[in-house]
C-alpha cells in the first residue's frame, strides 16, 4: 500500500487524551481534516480549532461509531481503559471490545490505515497484564483488512501523561522514597512532541504501513536516574532506598496514596516497569529521521507546560 500524500480525512479516537491533545493540532497544522472520537463532550477542537469536529462516541459500546468514521481514510487509535470507573480491573475486557468495535467500523467505512500507540516491553511471557492488553489491542486492530502501524512507547514525557505524572508527583511529594527493586530497571522515555512527529510523518512513509516499531528518546536510564533528574529539575533531591520486598501491588497502592494517579492506573503501570522498557530495534529512526529530545529537555518542556496550564486554570476560576 502506498502512503497517502496531500490533505487527508483523519479520525483520532482518543483525540481528547494526553497524546491526542498534541496530535490533533499537529495534524491540522499539516493540512489534514481532523475529527476526534471520545466519550466526553470536551475536545481540543471546537475552541482551538473550529474545523475539528468532536464526536461523542463510546467505543466499548459502539453506537454511532460508523457515522463518526464516515469519509475518513485514516484512523489513529489512542484509547485505553485503564483506571476507568469502579470496574477498573476489567480494563482488558473493555479494551478488547473497544478495539474490536473500532476496527470493524473502520473496515466497514473503508478506512485504509490505523495508527496505534502501544506499549514498549519485552515480548516474553513476563509482560504485565497492561502490556499484554496493549499487545492484544494491536492484534485485534490488525485482524481485519485495514493496515495497522503500531508505535510502541515507554513513558511519554509531557504534562498530564499518566506515567510521567506518577514520576513527577512521587518526587514532588516524597523527600525519602522506599522503592522496590524496579527502581533499577531501565527505561527509554520519549518526548510527546517526538512521538507526535513520528505519528504525523508516518502518513507519508509507505514502509511504516503494516508494521510495528519501537520508539524511544535518546536516553536509556534507570528509574532511579529518572527520579533523580526529575528531582534536580524541580529543586528536590529525593533519597531513594531500595527494599526487595515491595510487590507491584503494594507499590501501586503506595503510588495511588501519594500521587493523584489513581491506584487503578498506577498498578498496571508499576507492573509494567518490573522489567526493562527499552527499544529492541530502531528501524523508525532510519524511516523517519528527526532530532530526538533528551529526557532533561523533555522534562523542562513538560514542567513549563504544566506551569502554564496551572496558571491558565487559576486565571479561569
Ligand atoms: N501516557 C503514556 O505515558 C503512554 C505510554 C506508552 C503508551 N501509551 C499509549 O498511548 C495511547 C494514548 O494514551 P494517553 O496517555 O493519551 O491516554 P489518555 O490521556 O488516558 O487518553 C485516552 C483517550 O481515550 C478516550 N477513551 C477512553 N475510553 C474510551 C471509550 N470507551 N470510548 C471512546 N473514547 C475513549 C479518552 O476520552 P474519554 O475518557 O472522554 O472517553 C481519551 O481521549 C494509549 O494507547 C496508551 O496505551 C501511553
Amino acid at each position: 500500500m502506498e502512503a497517502r500524500q496531500g490533505p487527508l480525512d483523519i479520525a483520532v479516537a482518543g483525540g481528547t487524551g494526553f497524546v491526542g491533545r498534541a496530535l490533533v493540532p499537529a495534524l491540522v497544522q499539516a493540512g489534514h481534516r481532523v475529527r476526534t472520537l471520545a466519550r466526553g463532550p470536551k475536545s481540543p477542537g471546537p475552541t482551538t480549532f473550529p474545523a475539528v469536529r468532536a464526536w461523542a462516541v463510546d467505543l466499548a459500546e459502539g453506537r454511532g461509531l460508523r457515522a463518526a468514521l464516515q469519509g475518513a481514510q485514516i484512523g489513529y487509535y489512542l484509547v485505553h481503559s485503564m483506571g476507568g470507573g469502579p470496574a477498573a480491573a476489567d480494563f482488558a475486557d473493555r479494551d478488547r471490545t473497544a478495539a474490536r468495535n473500532f476496527v470493524e467500523a473502520a473496515e466497514a467505512e473503508g478506512l485504509e490505515r490505523i495508527l496505534y500507540v502501544g506499549g514498549l516491553g519485552e515480548a516474553t511471557g513476563r509482560l504485565s497484564p497492561h502490556l499484554q492488553s496493549r499487545r492484544e489491542v494491536a492484534r485485534i486492530l490488525s485482524s481485519r483488512s485495514v493496515k495497522v502501524t503500531e508505535l510502541r512507547a515507554a513513558i511519554i514525557v509531557g504534562a498530564g501523561g499518566s506515567s510521567f505524572e506518577m514520576l513527577l508527583q512521587l518526587v514532588e511529594k516524597l523527600p525519602v522514597m522506599i522503592c522496590p527493586r524496579w527502581v533499577n530497571s531501565r527505561c527509554q522515555p520519549i518526548a510527546r512532541s517526538d512521538l507526535v512527529g513520528y505519528l504525523v510523518r508516518a502518513l507519508q512513509v509507505p514502509e511504516t504501513v503494516g508494521g510495528a516499531f519501537d520508539v524511544g528518546g535518546p536516553d536509556v536510564w534507570t528509574y532511579r536516574q529518572l527520579l533523580e533528574a526529575t528531582g534536580e529539575a524541580i529543586g528536590r533531591r529525593p533519597r531513594i532506598w531500595v527494599v526487595p520486598v515491595l510487590t507491584p501491588s503494594l507499590s501501586s497502592h503506595w503510588v495511588g496514596f501519594i500521587t493523584e494517579v489513581p491506584s487503578a492506573v498506577a498498578r498496571p503501570l508499576v507492573e509494567g516497569i518490573v522489567t526493562d522498557v527499552v527499544t529492541r530495534e530502531d528501524r523508525i529512526r532510519q524511516l523517519i529521521p528527526q532530532p530526538l529530545t533528551p529526557f532533561r529537555a523533555a522534562l523542562a518542556d513538560a514542567l513549563r507546560e504544566r506551569g502554564a496550564v496551572a496558571r491558565g486554570s487559576s486565571r479561569g476560576q
